[in-house]
């Protein structure tokens, strides 16, 4: 059975975004310093928003807006209503933190559990979670929304990999919920214990917090014959959840519009962009009571798409951040367009790194990605430099590996090494 709102007209969807977002905006701006002080500074007041458009008049929130008010500057409830805390590890700076009220672990478990019907789970699937507990939202999130669905939840997190394959084979879990790297990492497991993972009773990926390809996703889909589908989230916004791809379309995320409202912007100069347009992600949550979010740029890469299987808007899958575009000889790249052609090439695994150098004046991309196996028959670096050199226009240099040879992340894998001395 869908949530009502999944079936609801894009319309209706829509007239529950306004009342939802105008209360949201009056709670900010009376409940938290920083977003009185920056509508003020504006000139916006909450009562400006009459139509979901004027939303653009209020500013953005940025991810140092939060760091700024570290640890508890951005919630908007009386610390004794705080019913728990998640932050971001991030690599550089302090932590981001965020908080909820129990009503908003209610909403996260409810759009959790949407998402893994629309992975195609269903009440009594077993959910092996490889997700990481913690103050990572991946683990905890999943875990409530599975619980909320009636799944029968296996909280493995990550890590320990030749355990994580000991479980699936015996608990037989329907669904797996894990990094795309992660779940690599995982299969090549699978292979050196000499089991078929396609002999295992998973029938679902629901594959997320990092970036990965259409080819990853036919990749694992091959090697495992279940559905992988695209899971987003990001803790500022709630955590897992905020968007899912529908097992029986595979086009994108819909986004649980009755809760976040999104928004495409000029990544550069702010600018709000139309539907369709490629641009950086914004959202603003329209429920949250412990920490409402305006405007908060994820600075993920993407586009809006008009719904299909669900009413609500579907984004693309993420192209990447901006924060790792990495810039060669003037040309933007990102890790996924390179992992896109490695996997075209049948001797190279999709295990790789992009590692930035500027041994003179200009700056240098190698690629260190993993042959198969020990001897690869062609020569597969030469084959994946001249792909780079049509399809991103590039020169780059390809050093190929032993298997196994790349570190391995048992959450978000770390794709981009930079060299670059500091400027
Ligand atoms: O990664 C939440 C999450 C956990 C999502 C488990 C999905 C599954 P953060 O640690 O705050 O939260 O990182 C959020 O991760 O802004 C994106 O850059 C990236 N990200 C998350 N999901 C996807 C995805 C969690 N499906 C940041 N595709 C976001 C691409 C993703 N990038």
């Amino acid at each position: 059975m869908l949530d009502p709102i999944e079936t609801a007209s894009p319309d209706e969807v829509r007239a529950l975004q306004l009342t939802r977002l105008r209360w949201t905006l009056q709670h900010a701006y009376d409940n938290v310093p920083f977003y009185r002080r920056a509508f003020d500074a504006a000139g916006v007041h909450p009562g400006d928003c009459r139509t979901l458009d004027d939303l653009t008049r209020f500013p953005c929130t940025t991810k140092q807006d939060l760091r700024d008010n570290y640890p508890y500057g951005m919630f908007a409830v009386p610390r004794s209503r705080i019913a728990r805390i998640h932050a971001s590890s991030g690599t550089t700076g302090r932590p981001t933190v965020v908080g909820y009220t129990q009503r908003d672990l209610d909403t996260w478990a409810e759009v959790m559990a949407r998402s893994i019907r629309a992975a195609g789970g269903r009440p009594g699937h077993r959910v092996h979670i490889a997700y990481g507990y913690g103050l990572f939202t991946g683990g905890l999130g999943a875990h409530y929304g599975a619980e909320r669905l009636g799944c029968t939840v296996i909280p493995v997190s990550g890590g320990m990999t030749e355990r994580q394959v000991r479980l699936i084979v015996d608990f037989e879990p329907d669904i797996i919920m894990v990094t795309p790297s992660y779940m690599l990492t995982i299969l090549d497991e699978f292979a050196r214990q000499g089991i078929d993972p396609r002999s295992t009773s998973l029938k679902v990926g629901m594959f997320g917090a990092e970036p990965w390809t259409e080819d990853m996703r036919r990749e694992v889909e091959a090697r495992t014959g279940i559905d992988a589908v695209d899971l987003y989230g990001l803790s500022e916004v709630i955590g897992p959840g905020v968007s899912q791809e529908c097992a029986e379309t595979k086009d994108g995320l819909h986004i649980w519009e009755d809760h976040f409202y999104p928004e495409i912007i000029d990544p550069v100069s702010g600018a709000p962009l139309n539907d369709g347009s490629l641009g950086e992600l914004v959202f603003t949550s329209l429920t949250k009571e412990a920490m409402p979010i305006i405007r908060y740029r994820t600075r993920d890469l993407t586009r809006l798409l008009p719904g299909t299987a669900r009413p609500m808007r579907r984004m693309e899958r993420i192209t990447g951040r901006s924060d790792d575009m990495m810039i060669v000889r003037g040309v933007n790249v990102f890790p996924t367009q390179i992992e896109e052609l490695i996997l075209r090439v049948p001797a190279l695994a999709p295990h790789y790194q992009c590692v930035l150098s500027r041994p003179s004046r200009l700056d240098e991309l190698t690629v260190r990605v993993e042959s198969r196996s020990a001897a690869a028959a062609d020569d597969p670096a030469h084959t994946l430099r001249e792909l780079i050199k049509q399809n991103v226009g590039v020169s780059a240099r390809v050093e190929v590996v032993p298997p196994d040879t790349l570190e391995r992340s048992i959450g978000k894998a770390r794709r981009i090494v930079d060299n670059r001395p500091r400027s």
